[in-house]
């Protein structure tokens, strides 16, 4: 039987992991974030009442589930704060629960500034980023001179790592991306006040898990973005800046990867993207403004229009082999209802006439692909809120299986609808 239980999106995000995550938390006993920020934005409706969590992990909407932001995110600290406030106006108390690992690095000002000035500067090559300071946070940690957010219980260290951190970014803000510099003096205190509310949270996550798997818990590792962002599997450079694979969720908590027992990715019925880079199914026609607009397709960090086309197997492929997958749950289902005819992209054609069954390595080799499409009838009847396989439409079943097969995956949860209860569950990952 699954315990830990990995939950990621298979496309390029905004699948609707949130949702699929508060369902499955039922049986679970803590969700865990592994990387990405608070560029994510996990929209949970339930009861007619929307929330946004964009760094607090999807478990947190029930009471009693344990959450934990192991040292893969990148945390702003002043939007950690805003979220669990807004959580607690709601009425649903968080910080009794919430663990924030301390090899946390920490978003600073500076990476806002940084993220928002090279994106400028970037004109035409810019890769679209939600500006929240992910890929400037993550280089610092990774060059070693990020700060984390166990570096905040001593502020004398604190201060002194961040006067020479912030004197190389303000020097490259000024004089090569002819930005305005930071303040030390505000970024200091600022951090510091948050420090005081945020350290109390702060937990050595990896033991927590370690424990829990001896005694028998149930854990969803909760995947933010999608796998084709990932930094090193993704369309590059045209991805976010962490690994948003499988094989992250043992990295960005600390728990090795024998432990994970059961990887679902998500995938939307159709697919779409945010920001800029090779989108080979990608519709421009009123099918995918129809998509865009009964899928409510705008981003929820940024609130930027979705790009929309037709579902992707290829692209799909390289998610199950990349992450391992074991399963799919299939969202949005419902906004496929009322087309005479749906796509399936079965594998693409390259430039010399090569027929692919994976997308390729580079961003611009993928662009260059064109689509091989096999085209299914499509259904008029309504499959919003099925809640039985059985009752979802003759031709909506036919999609899903042939979707199962042409990915050569199982399909246990279909989504359709945003309420909780829109679901439709196969087979329980718990049970797998
Ligand atoms: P960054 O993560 O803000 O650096 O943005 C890099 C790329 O990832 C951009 O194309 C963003 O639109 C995309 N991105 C980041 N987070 C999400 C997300 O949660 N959903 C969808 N796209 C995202």
């Amino acid at each position: 039987m699954a315990r830990n239980i990995v939950l990621l999106g298979a496309q390029w995000g905004d699948e609707g992991k949130g949702k699929i995550v508060d369902l499955l938390t039922e049986s679970a006993d803590a969700v865990a974030r592994f990387q990405g920020g608070h560029n994510a934005g996990h929209t949970l409706v339930i009861n007619g009442h929307k929330t946004v969590l964009h760094l607090v992990p999807s478990g947190a909407m029930r009471e009693g589930v344990e959450c934990l932001i192991g040292n893969g995110v990148v945390v702003d600290l002043g939007q950690l704060m805003k979220e669990i406030r807004g959580l607690e106006e709601n009425r649903v108390q968080i910080r009794s629960r919430l663990s924030v690992s301390p090899g946390c690095p920490l978003i600073m000002p500076y990476h806002r500034a940084l993220d928002l000035a090279r994106e400028k500067a970037s004109g035409k090559r810019a890769i679209g980023t939600t500006g929240r300071g992910i890929g400037p946070c993550y280089e610092d940690k990774v060059a070693r001179r990020g700060i984390r957010l166990m570096d905040l219980a001593n502020p004398q260290v604190f201060a002194s790592r961040l006067r020479e951190v912030m004197a190389y970014h303000n020097h490259v803000l000024v004089h090569y991306l002819h930005s305005d510099p930071v303040d030390y003096q505000s970024c200091l205190e600022e951090s510091l006040r948050l420090g005081e509310q945020v350290l109390p949270m702060m937990s050595d996550v990896s033991s927590k898990l370690c424990d829990w798997r001896d005694s028998g818990k149930s854990v969803i590792f909760e995947g933010a973005q999608g796998m084709l962002l990932d930094v090193d599997h993704g369309s590059y450079p045209y991805v976010t800046s962490s690994n948003t694979t499988a094989a992250a969720a043992a990295i960005g908590t600390g728990i090795g990867p024998l432990d994970l027992d059961f990887v679902l990715g998500i995938v939307k019925a159709y697919t779409t993207r945010v920001g800029f880079g090779p989108f080979p199914t990608e519709l421009f026609d009123e099918v995918g403004q129809r998509l865009a607009e009964r899928g409510h397709e705008f981003g929820a960090t940024t609130g930027r229009p979705r790009r929309c086309g037709w579902l992707d197997v290829a692209t799909l492929r390289r998610a199950r082999q990349v992450c391992g997958l074991s399963a799919l749950g299939v969202t949005k289902l419902d906004v496929m209802d009322g087309l005479d005819v749906v796509k399936i992209c079965t594998g693409y054609r390259s430039a010399d006439g090569t027929t692919l069954e994976l997308p390729p390595y580079g961003a611009d080799e993928m662009a260059s692909c064109e689509p091989v499409y096999e085209e299914l009838p499509g259904w008029m009847e309504s499959s919003a809120g099925c809640r039985e396989y059985g009752a979802l439409p003759t031709n909506a079943k036919s999609y899903l299986d042939r979707l199962a097969e042409l990915v050569g995956l199982p399909i246990d949860i279909v989504s359709t609808g945003a309420e909780r209860d829109d679901t439709i569950i196969l087979r329980h990952p718990f049970a797998g």
